[in-house]
């Protein structure tokens, strides 16, 4: 077995969940003692309100909009387009423009508390191509996704690896949504020079970029590497390291993904319809025990598995505890493949640490992968995840992600010795 495939492996397992792992570590934390979800550059860099009316202020906006404020113990929390693990919202944007009408060629941060763009470096010779897709010149947009891992850490310490790749997976779904609506073409990048990176946009040891994602005409023409450093600003307001974090990124970057042909989905939403159901996506807190139509059901996972647009790819299989479809006999199920008949409905609870979410919904959904590079694996999980949330929504239907699970259990109850990556749930 390659040396990469182990490490990767390796810190998944090590941020396994079993019933005993979670009686030990329940992962209480002090709610007053959460760390800053939004970065904001000072206040000397230039900045682009953003404004709906201009349709790629529109575009660059609905990448990450806060959609809804919810109160909560004396607390208000801004919920985004994006889902996040304990909303907690760990992922970054940057955007780097090129030959944008009304535009400085620059790269940009994306802030979301002021809906506005920061000016961070203006181009000459130099940009993000360098470093994400040497030899080309995009005159468009470079998307990067990173994460201020802390924020995540915070609460879930080690396994908060697993849910800052699969944000940063749910932040590349809604780029993508975004693009589908204002109909820009896109390719994700998962397999370049993620460390350089990171030091040239001076994020020192407290952020890290965890993909990319290109829409825009592409040029045969090199692009030099950033000329300038670019200041260290913190995501947070204060900060602690998380050493195991840091060395599974560290180790985790280098490994190059399996590599497919770019092939492109083809989706038939309408797309009001679809622009009203992105603002209004929410994770469903409680399920009503409802069944859900077969044809709607299968239509969402024929959709969920279109093509994804990148060269770097690892395969997500999606295994489906069938608990209230009309029509179909409860159990687990392979695509169409029934593997056991059966009411699972507690056990699936069970599995995901025992959250009714995961017992009443309609169906509950595993992903599992054999994977060469993990942070590709969980942001595709992840990816595919937004697309499970909006596509559901879309027909009416209600969904959460899950990432606690009891790792072995599941995969035992699966039959599969593919990792567990991410679980979700639909239904009404
Ligand atoms: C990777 C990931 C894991 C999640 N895990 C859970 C979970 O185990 N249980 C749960 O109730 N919600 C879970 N959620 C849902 C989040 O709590 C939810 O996205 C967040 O509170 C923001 O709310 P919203 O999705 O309605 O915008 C998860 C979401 C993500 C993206």
């Amino acid at each position: 077995m390659p040396q990469s495939k182990l490490s990767g492996q390796a810190y998944h397992q090590a941020t396994k969940h079993s019933y005993l792992s979670v009686q030990m570590n329940p992962n209480y934390v002090d709610g007053s003692t959460q760390p800053r979800a939004f970065k904001v550059y000072p206040k000397f860099y230039r900045r682009v309100k953003l404004n709906c009316n201009n349709p790629t202020h529109a575009f660059i906006r609905l990448t990450s909009a806060i959609t809804f404020e919810k109160f909560y113990k004396g607390e208000t929390y801004q919920l985004r387009v994006n889902p996040s693990a304990g909303a907690l919202y760990p992922t970054e944007v940057y955007v780097q423009i090129r030959g944008v009408e009304g535009f400085l060629d620059g790269i940009y941060h994306l802030e979301v508390e002021n809906d506005c763009l920061t000016l961070i470096y203006e181009l000459i010779d130099d940009g993000l191509e360098n470093y994400v897709i040497p030899n080309k010149r995009i005159n468009g947009f470079i998307f990067l996704v990173s994460c201020v891992y802390y924020r995540s850490s915070w609460k879930y310490q080690d396994r908060s690896i697993r849910y800052c790749l699969l944000d940063s997976g749910h932040h590349l779904g809604a780029i993508a949504a975004s693009a589908y609506l204002h109909e820009k073409n896109i390719q994700l990048i998962f397999d370049f020079d993620k460390l350089s990176l990171n030091a040239d946009l001076g994020f020192e040891n407290k952020e890290f970029i965890s993909s990319c994602m290109i829409s825009g005409e592409a040029q045969e023409k090199p692009v030099r590497r950033l000329r300038l450093p670019i200041p260290f600003v913190c995501g947070t307001d204060y900060f602690q390291a998380n050493q195991f974090l840091e060395d599974a990124y560290q180790a985790t970057s280098l490994q190059p993904s399996h590599q497919q042909q770019l092939e492109h989905p083809q989706f038939n939403f309408d797309r009001e319809r679809f622009s009203e159901n992105v603002w209004n996506r929410r994770s469903i807190r409680r399920f009503l025990k409802k069944s859900i139509s077969q044809e709607i059901y299968w239509q969402i996972l024929q959709d969920v598995q279109q093509p994804i647009p990148t060269k770097n790819i690892e395969e997500i299989e999606i295994y489906s505890v069938v608990h209230r479809v009309e029509g179909m006999l409860p159990g687990l199920y392979n695509g169409r493949k029934l593997i056991k008949a059966g009411d699972f409905t507690e056990k699936s609870g069970y599995l995901c640490i025992n959250q009714a979410l995961a017992r009443d919904g309609a169906v509950t959904l595993f992903f599992v992968s054999d994977y060469l590079s993990y942070q590709t694996a969980m942001q595709i999980a992840g990816l595919i995840g937004q697309r499970v949330y909006l596509f559901s929504h879309y027909w009416g239907i209600d969904c959460s992600g899950i990432g606690a699970f009891y790792d072995d259990e599941a995969q035992e109850f699966l039959g599969t010795n593919k990792d567990v990556l991410y679980v979700m749930t639909i239904g009404k």
